[in-house]
């Protein structure tokens, strides 16, 4: 997507070193535009675990990435091993993201194909080239699908302004490009479809504030930021036609785990009769669980993404402030789970599908 009219992906190995991987650090946005440069397994899991990159897809090609780096700094002796041991720190990095471990395991299983170690360092970059444009090809398709969605809505209003709520951030930023929930709104206004953004604040890291808001406002998107609890009065006023959020792990029955408050956005939608879809690649789906509330680990993070907050001050420096009384509990859970009864349909790259384990299978008929 573009950044002041230039096209960015989110990572990219640099053109001259391949042992560079370029990131866009999204804790400075929406006030700096920082690229930051990874260049070993470390760096990579610091980047992830404190949020320089975040995002379902993106935390997922990031490990590709990172498991190419180690694989050019392990020591030939012991590179099963030390390859290993990256694996287990970028998985240990983030919990609740499928895309982590689907993209270790992946590179973990090309590795093991090949016999020489030259052959292997060579293999992990290109996996890891593979996954991050499978990402952006990935999203690119979920945008022409969930276009369709929007398209009717268009039609069924005459024309008029078609009205969407997000949740977090499942923009280009969360992915390689495009984004999952904000691709088919990318493709419906390229296509000339009148639509209009409501963007959830999403408290407490403010995704939505930060993140949402300003690839739309690149993106030239009509767009109005809102406070996380003014969805559902939104909906009783029918200023929502459909709902679309992302999701950090889905189960094979339909369960989704996103940004902590889309459980409350489905409920409201329910109560509303308004449409509530999610986004996903198939990286997303954990195909080896069913239950989403039992079965998805969720994140917490530290109390102090609650009781601080940082910005820019009145002399445009980045500051943090305090909000809340020193020393008060705090309990940050990063996500919940929307259970599939509440979700009118699932967007992947191969199409739509009704959130349920036999409607999920019609389009992966491998996975059954
Ligand atoms: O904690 P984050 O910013 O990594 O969480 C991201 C989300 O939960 C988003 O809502 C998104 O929908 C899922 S990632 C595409």
């Amino acid at each position: 997507m573009h950044i002041a009219g230039k096209p960015y992906r989110t990572i990219w190995p640099s053109a001259t070193d391949h042992a560079i991987i370029k990131i866009i650090d999204q804790r400075h946005l929406p006030h700096r535009f920082v690229i930051e440069e990874l260049r070993t397994v470390a760096k990579v899991c610091t980047s992830i675990r404190d949020m320089h990159v975040r995002g379902a897809g993106l935390i997922g090609a990031t490990a590709g990435f990172g498991m190419h780096l180690a694989a050019l700094t392990a020591p030939e002796p012991d590179f099963a091993a030390f390859m290993q041991q990256a694996a287990n720190d970028l998985v240990q990095t983030r919990p609740t993201a499928s895309n982590l471990a689907w993209a270790v395991n992946r590179q973990l299983v090309a590795i093991e194909q090949e016999k020489s170690i030259a052959a292997k360092r060579a293999r992990a970059f290109v996996v890891a080239c593979e996954i991050a444009d499978e990402d952006a090809e990935f999203c690119r398709r979920i945008g022409e699908h969930g276009k369709e969605i929007i398209a009717a809505l268009s039609r069924k209003k005459n024309g008029a302004v078609v009205n969407i709520l997000t949740h977090c951030n499942a923009g280009w930023l969360a992915f390689v490009d495009y984004g999952s929930a904000t691709a088919p709104i990318y493709a419906a206004h390229a296509a000339g479809i009148p639509v209009h953004v409501w963007v959830d604040e999403t408290r407490p890291w403010l995704q939505g504030a930060k993140l949402t808001a300003w690839e739309l406002k690149e993106e030239g998107v009509p767009h109005t930021l809102i406070a996380d609890n003014t969805g559902g009065h939104l909906m009783q006023h029918g200023l929502v036609d459909m709902v679309i959020v992302g999701t950090d792990r889905t189960t094979r029955c339909g369960d989704v785990a996103n940004k902590i408050g889309t459980y409350l956005k489905a409920l409201a939608a329910h109560d509303n009769g308004v449409p509530f879809y999610v986004a996903l690649p198939s990286s997303t789906f954990d195909w080896a669980i069913r239950d989403g509330l039992g079965e998805i680990p969720i994140e917490q993070r530290s109390g102090r993404e609650i009781t601080h907050i940082k910005g820019l001050n009145e002399a445009a420096e980045m500051t943090t402030i305090a909000i809340a009384p020193p020393n008060t509990s705090t309990l940050n859970y990063g996500f919940d789970v929307t259970p599939a009864r509440l979700i009118t349909g699932l967007i992947s790259e191969r199409g739509v599908m009704k959130a349920s384990e036999e409607d999920i299978l019609r389009l992966y008929p491998e996975k059954k």
